[in-house]
C-alpha cells in the first residue's frame, strides 16, 4: 500500500503537503509561496549561498540527528516522514532570541540580514548536534555567504553560542519534536508514489521496490540528494514525467565494512561517507569536506555523483585510485563493475535500461600513507575542481611496486592515468623518475580549456601534483597544504 501525499513534521507541527503541489516544487517555494513562511531567503537557488538554509532531523538510533541542506534544491518527498525547521521557529514563543541568534544581535552579526536566517540555522544545526565548536566553526558557515556584514562577528557569535549550554525551552522543543517523529515514522514507513497532472514521483521504501520501479519506468529521472538535479529544475526549467527517489529506500543507506570491504549504499549522504572514507584515507576525507558545504554534503550522495558521470566530480577519480566496484541492479539481478569501466564517454555510463547503482565498494587496501587527493579550484572552499588528481602509490624498498593514478577534470570522464602509471611502476621513488614520468600525462590526457581552466594549464597542473605528491612523501605536508585533513571531519 502506498501513500499518496508528503507528510512531515514542520516546526514541530505534523504537516501534510496538499495533492496539487507538483513533486519538482522545492522546499523553498513551498516554504515561501504557499505557506507564507518567508524567513528562509531565496539568494542563488542553486545551494551555494546557504540563504535558504533550514534544519532537516532525522530518528537515528532513537535520537534527533539535525542536518543543515539548503532548502532551494530540495524536492518535497525528500522530506516524507522527516522534520523541518525553518527560521520561524528557532526563537520562544514569546519572542525571546535564542541563544545563536542573541548572539548573532551582540556580535553584530548581522547588517541587511538577508543571510542571516541561513546562517543561524547552520549555527543551530550545530549546537543542536554538539558539533558546534571553535575548531568546527569556519567549516559550519562555509556553505553561508554575506555580502555586507563581514564574516568576523558571524563567527565570533558562533563562537559565543558554542559556549551556552542548550535551554530547557531547546530541550523540550526537541524533546517534542522527537516523539512526534517517532510517531510520524511508523505511519510514513510505506511506498510513496504522487501523481500530479500526468507525472508521477516515486519514493519507495525499499529496493525491492525501487528495482520494480526502476524497471517499470526505465526512463525515469533517479533523484539522490537533488544537489545536481535540484539546479535542472531551478536554472534550466526542467520537468520530469518520472522521478524516482533513492532517498528512502532503507538498504541504500546501508554501510558496512567487513572483510577488508567498505560498501557505502547509494544513498548514503556525503556527510556519513565521508566520516567513514576519513578514517581510513584523511586525504579523501578532506578532498570530500571541499567537495560542498555542509549543507550540499548532507544532501548529496556519492552514488548520485558517481551515477551523474560528472568529468569533474571528486569522488569518482578518487574511487578509481582506491580500486572500487560499483554493484549495479536491475530487478533482482546484481553484477559488478570496476568503477574506471563505468565511464563510457560525456554523459554516457554503463547502465542498462533499468539499472541503477545500489552501492560502492572499497577495498581497504590502500594504506592512509599511500594515498593522496589533491583539488586545484579557484575557491580553496565548496568550489568545482579544475582538475582533482588522486595517487595510490605503494613503494617497496625504495621501489615503485604499484600506482593507480586517476583524474578528473582532465578528461570528458573521470580517467586513469594509465601512462603514467607504466612510467613510475618498477621505477626507483626519486624526483628523477617523477620528471621522466611527466610527459607521459600528454599521452594519458588531452583536456580541454573552459571557464575553470585551459588545457595547458590543467597538463601542467596535473603534473605538478605528481611532483607535489613526491615532496609531500618525502618532507610531509606542512609546506603544501593550507589546512589540516584531521580538523573538519566531525564538523557535522
Ligand atoms: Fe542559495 Fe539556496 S538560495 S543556497
Ligand atoms: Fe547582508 Fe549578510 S547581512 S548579506
Amino acid at each position: 500500500m502506498s501513500q499518496d501525499r508528503v507528510t512531515l513534521l514542520l516546526n514541530g507541527v505534523r504537516h501534510n503537503v496538499p495533492p496539487q503541489v507538483p513533486a519538482h516544487r522545492t522546499l523553498l517555494q513551498y516554504l515561501r509561496d504557499d505557506l507564507g513562511l518567508k524567513g528562509s531567503k531565496e539568494g542563488c537557488a542553486e545551494g551555494d549561498c546557504g540563504a535558504c538554509t533550514v534544519i532537516v532531523e532525522d530518528l537515528v538510533e532513537g535520537q534527533l540527528k539535525a542536518r543543515a541542506i539548503n532548502a532551494c534544491i530540495a524536492f518535497l518527498p525528500h522530506l516524507h516522514g522527516r522534520s523541518v525547521v525553518t527560521v520561524e521557529a528557532v526563537a520562544e514563543p514569546d519572542g525571546t532570541l535564542s541563544p545563536v541568534q542573541q548572539a548573532m544581535v551582540e556580535c553584530h552579526g548581522s547588517q541587511c540580514g538577508f543571510c542571516t536566517p541561513g546562517f543561524v540555522l547552520s549555527l543551530e544545526a550545530a549546537r543542536q548536534n554538539g558539533t558546534l565548536v571553535d575548531a568546527n566553526i569556519d567549516d559550519v558557515l562555509a556553505g553561508n555567504l554575506c555580502r555586507c556584514t563581514g564574516y568576523g562577528p558571524i563567527v565570533e557569535a558562533g563562537r559565543r553560542a558554542a559556549r551556552i549550554a542548550p535551554t530547557a525551552t531547546e530541550q523540550a522543543r526537541i524533546a517534542a519534536r522527537l516523539l512526534a517523529l517517532t510517531a510520524l515514522a511508523h505511519e510514513t514507513s510505506s511506498n510513496l508514489a504522487i501523481d500530479h497532472c500526468g507525472s508521477h514521483s516515486f519514493a519507495p521504501a525499499s529496493l525491492t521496490s525501487f528495482a520494480v520501479l526502476a524497471a517499470a519506468h526505465p526512463a525515469a529521472t533517479i533523484v539522490a540528494g537533488a544537489t545536481d538535479v535540484g539546479l535542472w529544475v531551478t536554472k534550466r526549467h526542467q520537468r520530469f514525467p518520472v522521478m524516482l527517489y533513492t532517498g528512502r529506500v532503507r538498504e541504500l543507506h546501508a554501510m558496512t565494512e567487513r572483510d577488508g570491504m567498505l560498501s557505502i549504499g547509494a544513498a548514503v549522504p556525503y556527510t556519513e561517507a565521508m566520516a567513514a572514507l576519513g578514517r581510513h584515507w584523511p586525504d579523501l576525507g578532506e578532498l570530500l569536506r571541499r567537495l560542498g558545504s555542509v549543507q550540499v554534503r548532507n544532501s548529496g550522495t556519492i552514488g548520485g555523483n558517481i551515477a551523474n558521470g560528472s568529468p569533474i566530480g571528486d569522488s569518482a577519480p578518487a574511487l578509481i585510485g582506491l580500486g572500487a566496484t560499483l554493484v549495479l541492479r536491475q530487478g533482482d539481478a546484481t553484477r559488478r563493475l570496476p568503477l574506471e569501466d563505468f565511464f563510457i564517454a560525456y554523459g554516457k555510463q554503463d547502465l542498462q535500461p533499468g539499472e541503477f547503482v545500489e552501492q560502492i565498494e572499497i577495498p581497504l587496501t590502500a594504506r592512509a600513507d599511500e594515498f593522496a587527493c589533491h583539488k586545484v579550484s579557484k575557491r580553496f572552499d565548496q568550489d568545482i575542481s579544475a582538475v582533482c588528481g588522486c595517487f595510490a602509490l605503494r613503494v617497496e624498498n625504495g621501489t615503485i611496486a604499484s600506482a593507480r593514478i586517476a583524474f578528473g577534470g582532465m578528461a570528458a570522464t573521470p580517467k586513469r592515468a594509465l601512462a603514467v602509471e607504466r612510467a613510475l611502476i618498477g621505477q626507483p621513488w626519486t624526483e628523477a623518475t617523477v620528471a621522466l614520468a611527466l610527459p607521459a600525462f600528454a599521452e594519458d590526457f588531452q583536456p580541454i580549456s573552459d571557464m575553470r581552466a585551459s588545457a595547458i594549464y590543467r597538463l601542467r597542473v596535473a603534473g605538478n601534483l605528481l611532483r607535489r605528491t613526491f615532496h609531500e612523501r618525502q618532507f610531509g605536508r606542512d609546506r603544501t597544504r593550507l589546512v589540516g585533513a584531521d580538523s573538519a571531519i566531525d564538523a557535522e
